[in-house]
């Protein structure tokens, strides 16, 4: 039964914005040993955005913070908490978090990051809903802004042709009782770790010596460990929280997934039994952006008007760290 009490923790409002500057595949076979059609047919992706050299990531991240603030009608001063979830901040100190709470004038918001690699947003999303179920705060801004371009081999053919920058936000809040968040799935195994690394101030000789190049703080990633990984995960954990809301898969809308590669996608989707038409996927045009990934996907399908209020969407992230989380949603807006 739905009434309208706002017992309900759902999103308000969304926002997202993207580097200006587009890399294609055939700009990258001038930088490295690949071509279009090897870069379509194993990953789906042809296109992605990237930083200007001395461009802040946290511009990318004010400007979807205040896309989604206005989105969801309220004003900075509401904001009681705002995490930035990121892998790539411009700062260790001061947090993404203080930086983007400062510009968007959210003075009366703590303020955090959270590192949870490309399930960054779904942690996130986690989070606030715990805080908002408890009365704790009422208004929670995510933003989610990553530069992966900055950490990325530019030599190294197996990973620079994936990532790309942006970043996506959105505004957390209460909701009418029956719609929102209704079921969360979240994990991590780290003891597959090892599988995606991103080395900051300290690294061991292992991570030193699988990177070829003079710079060492880049990506490095065991593709096919996280590929099996990824597929496996995505189905489970869009299942688990299909399964929570006590609903079945023929009663959801759209499934978002996290955009790494349209061959996992799929792979999950078959897994799943569900149709690719069912998949929001838009992997072809920005890469793989980590944690923005899903929020940028979410704004992009709400403005194409394929959800509506009522509709039933999952939401499923996986990445580094090894992690993975899911929530299933019944829109409200
Ligand atoms: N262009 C051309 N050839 C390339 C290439 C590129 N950009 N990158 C790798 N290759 C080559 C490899 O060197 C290998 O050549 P070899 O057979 O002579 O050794 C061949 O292509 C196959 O490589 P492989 O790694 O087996 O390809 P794959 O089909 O597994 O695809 C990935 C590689 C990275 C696209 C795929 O494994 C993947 O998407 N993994 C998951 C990555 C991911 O999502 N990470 C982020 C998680 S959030």
């Amino acid at each position: 039964m739905v009434s309208s009490e706002k017992t309900g923790v759902g999103i308000l409002g969304l926002g997202k914005s993207l580097p200006e500057k587009v890399l294609t595949n055939s700009d990258l076979e001038k930088m490295v040993d690949t071509s279009d059609e090897w870069i379509v047919k194993r990953t789906g992706i042809q296109k992605r955005r990237l930083l200007e050299k001395n461009q802040p990531l946290y511009e990318l991240g004010v400007d979807a913070a205040n896309k989604a603030m206005a989105d969801a009608g309220i004003t900075a001063e509401e904001i009681d908490l705002v995490i930035v979830t990121t892998e790539t901040p411009d700062y260790l100190a001061p947090s993404m978090a203080c930086i983007i709470q400062g510009k968007i004038g959210a003075k009366n918001a703590a303020a955090f990051d959270l590192n949870a690699a490309c399930s960054g947003f779904m942690y996130a999303l986690t989070v606030a809903k715990q805080f908002i179920d408890t009365g704790f705060y009422k208004h929670i801004l995510i933003v989610a802004c990553e530069g992966l371009s900055r950490v990325v081999d530019w030599k190294d053919r197996a990973t620079c042709v994936l990532f790309g920058d942006g970043a996506g936000a959105a505004v957390v809040g209460p909701v009418e009782q029956g719609y929102g968040i209704q079921a969360i799935e979240m994990g991590a195994d780290g003891t597959m770790g090892h599988n995606i690394t991103i080395p900051c101030l300290y690294m061991n000789e292992e991570d030193a010596a699988k990177r070829e190049h003079e710079n060492k703080n880049v990506i490095w990633m065991d593709g096919s460990e996280v590929f099996k990984f990824a597929v496996r995960t995505m189905a489970y954990a869009s299942e688990k929280v299909i399964a929570d809301s006590n609903l079945t898969l023929d009663d959801i809308k759209l499934i978002i997934p996290h955009q790494a590669n349209s061959r996992i996608i799929e792979g999950a989707a078959k897994r799943l039994g569900v149709p690719e038409s069912k998949v929001y996927i838009n992997v072809q045009e920005y890469g793989n952006i980590s944690s923005a990934c899903i929020p940028i996907a979410l704004n992009e399908a709400v403005e194409k008007g394929l959800v509506s209020k009522g509709d039933n969407i999952v939401l499923v992230g996986f990445g580094g760290g090894l992690t993975w989380a899911s929530s299933m949603i019944r829109w409200s807006k």
